[in-house]
């Protein structure tokens, strides 16, 4: 499939511009760890669901004597901005182009939903990017270059749920669509002051500190073709069972670095007690996290309702379906609009 250039529109007073909206995705079976840091290649494949909700929604228009970019109505400086520049110009390079570009970026993650992830983020602004530097990608290729501005972010670029293969180099890793069960996630964001440390830090720490390092990348592979198998099979019950198994596994590696690093707190084992007694209560729910406290429980579309009560007392709850991947769209957000 190719996407074309037609929403890319070219302003009065400036150059092309284009829009694009993409969700955050929970993966299933965990990325955790590159084989090649500067291309974001991991050691292993993964998979996730992509959220329908707490969209990005992000403008890349072309023009002025350097690259700008606003965040939720503010401009940003700094190492959030460098990142984004060090991306456009991945895009200008292929491309041919030296125009700077100015990126507006609006964040729909209802307020401490815990889901401002960078995924969201640069599968938007690879889309939009890309469409307005007039580059005619497919969609395994906008989703390798979604990975270069972080790993997990290729998965966003596509329907409901991905599966990132490792491939063999910065063009053969990329997501593609599987089908999975019929399911949704309940997010339960946990009150939580600590500072957590970046998935990209902790990475390289378990990388070069944990003594199970050597074990998890064959692991993964394995877990991951278990998972694939169980979706083949619309096996709700062999996904919810590796996919909290595999967020156990994480964490326990997280936890192996030293200095250790333990995202879960005992709000977070509270939850996933919580869940394993629900599901011996006969409702089926399983639960999972990323590289911070909050829980995110996997249910059949029936127990939402009770689910999200069950997990109202731990924090702010959200329920989610499985949503689209990175799309183009004609809501151009502008500068102006931002500072408002
Ligand atoms: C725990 O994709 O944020 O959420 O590639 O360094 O940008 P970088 O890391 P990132 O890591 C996500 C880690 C995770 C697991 C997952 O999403 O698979």
């Amino acid at each position: 499939m190719r996407m074309n250039g037609s929403q890319t529109t070219s302003t009065a007073g400036g150059g092309a511009s284009a829009t694009a909206i993409a969700h955050p995705n929970i993966a299933l079976v965990k990325y955790w760890g590159k084989r090649d840091e500067r291309l974001i290649l991991p050691v292993a494949g993964s998979m996730s669901m992509t959220l329908d909700s707490a969209a990005t929604t992000t403008t890349v228009r072309l023009g002025g004597a350097a690259d700008a970019f606003y965040l939720n109505g503010k401009r940003v400086d700094g190492k959030a901005a460098q990142r984004v520049s060090v991306f456009l110009e991945l895009i200008r390079e292929r491309a041919g182009s030296c125009e700077c570009a100015t990126v507006v970026s609006n964040n729909r993650a209802p307020t401490g939903a815990g889901l401002a992830s960078s995924a969201a983020g640069f599968a938007a602004l690879a889309v939009a990017g890309a469409a307005a530097y007039g580059l005619q990608l497919s969609r395994e290729q906008l989703s390798a270059l979604a990975r270069r501005g972080s790993g997990s972010a290729c998965r966003s670029v596509i329907d409901r749920f991905a599966v990132w293969h490792t491939g063999a180099d910065d063009t053969s890793s990329y997501a593609t669509q599987l089908s999975a069960p019929e399911m949704r996630m309940v997010v339960c964001q946990v009150n939580s002051a600590e500072k957590a440390v970046s998935s990209r830090e902790a990475m390289l720490l378990t990388r070069d500190t944990s003594p199970f390092w050597g074990a998890w990348a064959g692991h993964t592979e394995r877990v991951l073709s278990r998972m694939i198998t169980a979706c083949e099979a619309d096996d709700f019950t062999a996904l919810g069972e590796i996919a909290e198994a595999h967020a156990l596994q994480l964490h326990a590696l997280i936890m192996s670095a030293e200095p250790a690093i333990r995202y879960l707190e005992p709000v977070s084992f509270a939850i996933f007690d919580v869940i394993k007694q629900l599901r011996e209560s006969g409702i089926e729910c399983y639960a999972t996290a990323d590289a911070g406290p909050n829980v995110v429980v996997i249910t059949r579309p029936r127990d939402t309702v009770v689910v999200s009560a069950k997990l109202a007392e731990f924090g702010a709850v959200h329920t989610a379906a499985p949503g689209r991947g990175a799309y183009l769209s004609d809501n151009h957000l502008t500068v102006p609009e931002c500072h408002a």
